[in-house]
């Protein structure tokens, strides 16, 4: 099977003023309209999403939120829904990063409605999972994967999967410097492709899984080479236009 189209994503976290995300945008922008072939994907906070959605209407750069609530409207003080994120032109929502699951207590079930949340809205789901440091060094690292894959699977089926796209983002590399190696990852990667593959082959050989965790410029092309990696979701270095668009010059 031919590789499946790479997709870079960059998910801000709470960063960016309205001056720095107008230089941000803008530049991605102009970047990415250069040439990269690549898809493009960049996900601010909330707040800056209409900003985003018009500077980027009509552009080859898609946009997405980081996170959605599990309800389509309501009193639901502070949350945003998926029919809002799709009002304003969003294709994609994060879901289950690991800072969710960390600091908000968002655990398997609470990402699985989530990831249902985002297809019910006509979102794409971008389902984050990966093992702490504590896990990797347990050898638990599959199980830990498992089981949020599985979460999900039991939620909404094998076929949910074709319409979404997996990150896997070791949280002992997330913001730390400390990348995967690409033989790490690539492992994890076709572990995930691999409990999909025995559901049903064609979502599994379709699905793209990206790799997070400290991607940058001068690691991302080994990262993008292996097999079953289809691209990265990006942190920090999504917050520098020119780092980041070493990033998608990579995937080409
Ligand atoms: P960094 O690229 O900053 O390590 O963050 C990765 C990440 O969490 C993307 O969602």
């Amino acid at each position: 099977m031919s590789k499946r189209r790479t997709l870079v994503a960059g998910n801000w976290k709470m960063n960016g003023s309205r001056a720095e995300s107008a230089a941000l945008v803008g530049a991605v922008k102009r970047g990415v309209g250069a040439g990269v072939k690549a898809e493009v994907a960049i996900c601010p906070p909330f707040i800056l999403i209409p900003f985003a959605a018009e500077t980027l209407a009509g552009s080859p750069v898609a946009w997405g939120g980081q996170n959605l609530s599990i309800h389509k409207s309501g009193a639901y003080t502070g949350e945003i829904s998926g029919p809002m994120l799709r009002d304003f032109g969003c294709s994609y929502a994060i879901v289950g990063h690991s800072e969710r699951r960390a600091y908000y207590g968002e655990d398997d079930q609470v990402v699985a409605q989530k990831f249902g949340a985002a297809q019910a809205a006509g979102l794409i789901p971008i389902l984050c999972v990966g093992e702490t440091l504590a896990e990797r060094e347990a050898g638990t690292t599959e199980a830990v994967v498992a089981r949020s894959l599985d979460a999900v699977l039991a939620a909404h089926g094998i076929a949910a999967f074709k319409h979404a796209v997996i990150a896997y983002e070791p949280v002992w590399a997330i913001g730390t410097g400390k990348t995967a190696t690409p033989q790490q990852a690539q492992a994890v990667h076709a572990f995930i492709r691999g409990r999909l593959a025995a559901l049903d082959q064609a979502v599994a050989g379709g699905v793209r899984i990206l790799y997070g965790g400290s991607v940058k410029g001068a690691n991302a092309k080994e990262l993008f080479g292996q097999a079953d990696i289809d691209g990265g979701l990006i942190g920090g270095a999504s917050l520098n236009a020119e780092e980041f668009l070493s990033i998608c010059r990579a995937a080409d």
